[in-house]
């Protein structure tokens, strides 16, 4: 989103570390994974390989060539996984569902073995008082439809609506809150556009392809779920909307187009039914959009119960001025291909610190701004943040109490933009909960597991789980639902 210079009209600390704000009874904290970042089990009770399989198993993708086989084997402890939330007080989980664990192919009959596995995992929550947020698809598609063309093949919305059918024929009574997709942005354009991500393409046209394929997916998976669910669940999508900073003259103009490829592409027909036509406009040269067929962005177009907000970091552009060495903070040099089709002259520059083991730069402003900006430009709309956090090296110290992992600058981080998410909803923002990313170390994507974000720590020897000072204070927060110093 655009960034508001609005200031905050709650007066507090000028850093975000607020002590003692009380958040209400009915707001949800919780914490969040995704099926292939945790699981583990990779080839067991009859899963089939996903697209991060083949991208983790190709040398040169993953950092260390570390892989997701294992994990954090969620799969094989999952008890003890779920007696560590009842443990820190969380009121929900947000797990996601890994399609071919369901239908090892992508197509045909569900793989009971598969839904076995998270009907424990749904029961155990609910006995345990912790409600099921559901991500139906985080970034793990079934090998087998990559091989038709993946997320540039309509045909994969339409899997993916049958998907929907199966998972909500199967827990269509007792799942809290159904998310469609996680971050679409990071599907489409690191899938099939900078390569970073699995299937590792490099295509900008392939990218917006990719782009439609999975909002029409969305709205297909709504329509599927719809009629086959029996309590009264919330329906959502998770977006990473980018809170985008320009720099000087060049800088509006930057802004719109990436506001219009990051955001306003998904927001559009997910909520008003309707493609932006400055991203059409802006992309022309690269796609004419012919995929969007008649009546698909009315498919597109569903009531959103909450809408999902990752918030990480915020981004700064300008456009280049053709002589100057180029800056390209976003780091996709690294990977080559460029994620933002249709962007060439956006130049993403370096940012103040402090900054976290990712590299990403930490202002919580960017989350206020954020949740206020979308209020205001859909002032209905529930919002919920669905993943937030930070990757710092930990490490484990013995102490007289057993080992203890003293994540300062995580807490802190939390902290910073827990009072963030307070002071939107002090300024109108109907913000419904808080899902912190994540429960446990894990395997970060293109990082491996060299990067931490875990309230609770994972050793990738043993397995061991020690929660981390940052799940205790998380405890105490959501104990108390009042922001701990
Ligand atoms: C988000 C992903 C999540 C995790 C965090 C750090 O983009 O949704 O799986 O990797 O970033």
């Amino acid at each position: 989103m655009t960034s508001t210079t609005t200031p905050a009209a709650t007066a507090g600390n000028p850093d975000y570390r607020d002590a003692g704000l009380v958040f209400p009874d009915s707001f949800i904290f919780g914490s969040a994974t995704a099926s292939y970042q945790v699981e583990g089990a990779f080839d067991e009770d009859g899963r089939g390989p996903s697209i991060w399989d083949t991208f983790s198993h190709t040398p040169g993708k993953i950092w260390n060539e570390d892989t997701g086989d294992v994990a954090a084997d969620h799969y094989h402890r999952l008890e003890a996984d779920l007696d560590l939330m009842s443990s820190l007080g969380l009121a929900a989980y947000r797990f996601s569902i890994s399609w071919s664990r369901i239908q090892p192919t992508g197509r045909g009959p569900a793989n009971q073995k598969g839904l076995d596995f998270y009907a424990r995992l749904i029961d155990g929550l609910i006995a345990r008082g912790i409600r099921p947020i559901v991500t139906m698809y985080h970034w793990d598609l079934p090998q087998a439809l990559e091989d038709e063309g993946g997320w540039t093949n309509r045909a994969t919305a339409y899997a993916f609506a049958d998907y929907a059918a199966i998972l909500g024929a199967a827990f269509g009574d007792r799942v809290d809150t159904w998310t469609t997709l996680n971050e679409p942005w990071c599907s489409a354009y690191l899938g099939y556009g900078s390569g970073a991500h699995a299937p590792g393409r490099t295509d900008g046209a392939a990218a917006l392809a990719a782009v439609h394929h999975l909002n029409l997916a969305h709205g297909l998976a709504i329509l599927a779920l719809k009629p086959l669910v029996t309590n009264d669940p919330d329906f959502s999508i998770t977006l990473n909307l980018h809170v985008l900073r320009g720099e000087g003259e060049t800088g509006p103009e930057a802004v719109r187009q990436i506001d219009a490829l990051a955001n306003r592409v998904f927001l559009g027909p997910l909520l008003k039914g309707a493609y932006p036509a400055d991203v059409l406009e802006d992309t022309k040269g690269i796609s004419d959009w012919a995929f969007v067929l008649p009546g698909d962005t009315e498919i597109i177009h569903q009531p959103l119960e909450v809408l999902g907000v990752n918030y990480y970091s915020t981004t700064l552009v300008r456009l280049w001025d053709g002589e100057s060495p180029r800056e390209n903070a976003d780091g996709h040099k690294d990977v080559g291909a460029s994620p933002w089709p249709g962007a060439d002259r956006v130049e993403f520059l370096a940012q103040p610190g402090p900054y976290t083991e990712m590299g990403w730069n930490i202002d919580p402003s960017g989350l206020e701004d954020l949740l206020v900006s979308l209020h205001e430009e859909f002032p209905n709309q529930p919002l919920m943040v669905t993943e937030n956090g930070a990757a710092f090296a930990d490490t484990v110290v013995q102490t007289d109490d057993g080992p203890r992992v003293h994540d300062v600058e995580r807490t802190d981080y939390l902290r910073r933009h827990f009072t963030a998410a307070h002071r939107a909803m002090a300024r109108g923002v109907d913000l419904r909960g808080y899902q912190v990313w994540s429960l446990m170390d894990n395997f970060e994507w293109g990082y491996g597991y060299s990067k931490r974000f875990g309230i609770i720590h994972v050793d990738y020897e043993t397995l061991e789980r020690t929660p981390k000072d940052s799940a205790r204070w998380y405890a105490a927060l959501v104990a108390t639902r009042t922001l701990p110093a």
